[in-house]
């Protein structure tokens, strides 16, 4: 078994990543991975830049910005192939910002059914969880994917009732 090399061309880690080329140069210009020049003049990619491209694109899978990505690899050193010990503090500071991103996720799929704030009054159940659309009361967007709680049925029924 031959030995795998441990800098790779642009083309080898766009392979090897799954990314396209260019998606590795923007990654680069952003400072997310790094290269080395040859003498003449050609990137080279330490093999440690793919676990970096997999953390990156595995963090825009679930939502998260790439200056958040930015973020957490610039506490990682540019001077060798990251180690288990230098990553774990990356991953820590992570958790609580992934486990954000699963209670949201999580409140779209059970709210996405049904009235989620956002001004459309478009479903049947927006005119007891929105009606008039009260929920731009409280802001733009939709106001129920983004944490506010809609009245209880019954209290928007007694106010129907009363008009
Ligand atoms: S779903 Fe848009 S206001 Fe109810």
């Amino acid at each position: 078994m031959t030995a795998l090399r441990d800098r790779l061309t642009v083309g080898e880690l766009a392979a090897r990543s799954g990314l396209a080329t260019s998606a590795l140069r923007y990654y680069e210009e952003l400072g997310l991975i790094s290269s080395e020049r040859t003498a003449g003049g050609q990137r080279r990619y330490h093999r440690a830049m793919l676990r970096r491209v997999a953390f990156v694109r595995a963090a825009q899978r679930v939502g998260l910005s790439l200056d958040e990505v930015g973020t957490a690899l610039a506490r990682l050193p540019q001077d060798h192939a990251p180690t288990a010990a230098e990553w774990a503090p990356v991953a820590r500071a992570w958790q609580h910002r992934i486990d954000e991103q699963i209670a949201e996720l999580q409140l779209l799929r059970r709210k996405l059914g049904g009235c989620i704030g956002c001004g459309c009054l478009s479903l049947k159940t927006c005119g007891l969880y929105n009606p008039d659309d009260t929920a731009a009361e409280r802001g733009s967007g939709a106001r129920y994917l983004l944490g506010d709680q809609p009245p209880e049925p019954n209290a928007v029924n007694a106010v129907n009732a009363a008009k």
